[in-house]
């Protein structure tokens, strides 16, 4: 009986698929793995919030101050979950944008499976991108909706949609990421925002990668395009740039009522502990004064990009992600293992994380990284490209 998987799991290595688990140590900045130590190109903490030293000390000192404090949630929200600082987070955010309500899940990966499902039933339609994250996907799978993916970022694609099935549906949604996670390009919120009013639809953004990084106080691409207000939902994770974890969506008072009745992943798993509720909102109250880190991160992104253009190399995106797209799997398992023994932590990304063909390097980047540091990473990119 066990020999089928076995057989799977032999036909992943052959293919350069096999996934496995590595035991490290990071302090945001640097991984460390088998008495080796890595610069970390591979993770979100695009503020370096892991590692800074004032933020852990002050939120320690907080805790201190709460003898009230228990570390357990013990049960989801609609039992006895529903703590105080949950709320007090969720406020907080409504106010952050300037909007009716938000509400907050215990993952970004709960909220994508949990949202959609919840919201339509099989008269309505979703209209996602085509290169929308894993976790809508799910979210997809798990509505009785009918789905339809529109080509990446096509905005004529997407009208050419709702021009042949709006009139057939009660509700439609459309779906995208902002800044999408494996290519760093943006999405073209305005375009979608226009888009929506017209056809009278709803806007579902997932902020993932751009919550703490874009716009003037960080409240991701839907503050530095000015759409805040003209999206239903902004959804938005706490696991990235803000190095806790959890997720929220930002919506009006009806559709947080409605998911509360409805949304199974919130009723029906233990609500989030709440000392990562506290991490975040100690971050969060932070977030003012990390223009600094928001800035810096643009310069080293932007002077990496643009010396990798000008060596010749066709690079997707606009962002602190920058995909460096190889080809097929072994290729890139190699370029990673290059980069590795020149202390670069920067993990391969292969299908089915990204479409078949196109495996890559993604590198994410932190406001800390030198230039010299990135001077030698594009060194051996261009001597490997020749
Ligand atoms: C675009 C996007 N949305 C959602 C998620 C899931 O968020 P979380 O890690 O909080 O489950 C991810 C995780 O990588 C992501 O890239």
């Amino acid at each position: 009986m066990i020999q089928h998987y076995t057989d799977y799991l032999e036909t992943l290595q052959q293919k350069g698929a096999y996934r496995q688990l590595r035991t490290t140590r990071s302090d945001g900045r640097f991984i460390y793995y088998q008495n080796n130590i890595y610069l970390n190109f591979s993770s979100n903490d695009y503020l370096g919030i892991t590692s800074n030293a004032t933020l852990k000390t002050d939120f320690l000192n907080t805790l201190n101050n709460k003898p009230d404090f228990v570390l357990g949630s013990t049960s989801s929200r609609l039992l006895t979950g529903n703590y105080q600082e949950i709320e007090l987070l969720e406020n907080m955010l409504a106010r952050m944008y300037n909007r009716e309500a938000a509400l907050v899940f215990n993952s970004g990966y709960h909220a994508n499976i949990g949202i959609l499902p919840a919201l339509t039933n099989k008269h309505d339609l979703i209209l996602a991108d085509k290169y929308v994250h894993a976790s809508i996907i799910d979210g997809l799978r798990l509505s009785d909706a009918k789905c339809e993916r529109f080509q990446h970022n096509n905005i004529e694609h997407l009208e050419a949609l709702l021009q042949k099935h709006r009139a057939n549906y009660k509700n439609v949604i459309i779906v995208t990421e902002s800044v999408f996670s494996m290519d760093g390009d943006h999405a073209q919120l305005a375009a979608l925002c226009d888009i929506k009013e017209k056809y009278n639809v709803l806007l579902y953004v997932d902020e993932a990668h751009a919550f703490g990084v874009n716009g003037n106080t960080g409240l991701g691409l839907c503050e530095e395009t000015n759409c805040i207000n003209r999206i239903d939902f902004i959804v938005g994770t706490f696991g990235k740039a803000i190095a806790s974890c959890g997720a929220y969506v930002i919506t009006n008072q009806v559709f947080r009522d409605y998911l509360i009745n409805t949304m199974r992943p919130l009723i029906f798993s233990t609500a989030i502990a709440p000392i990562n509720v506290l991490w975040t909102i100690n971050v969060l109250n932070n977030f003012p004064y990390f223009s600094d880190e928001r800035k810096r991160l643009v310069r080293t992104s932007e002077y990496f990009r643009n010396k990798l253009i000008a060596k010749g190399f066709e690079i997707k995106g606009c962002s602190h992600i920058i995909p460096i797209v190889c080809g097929e799997n072994e290729k890139c398992v190699t370029l990673s293992e290059k980069l590795k023994l020149a202390g670069y932590w920067t993990l391969p990304i292969r299908y089915p994380t990204v479409p078949k063909g196109e495996a890559r390097i993604r590198l994410s980047f932190r406001p800390d990284f030198s230039n010299d540091e990135i001077d030698t990473l594009l060194n051996i990119l261009v001597n490997e490209n020749n």
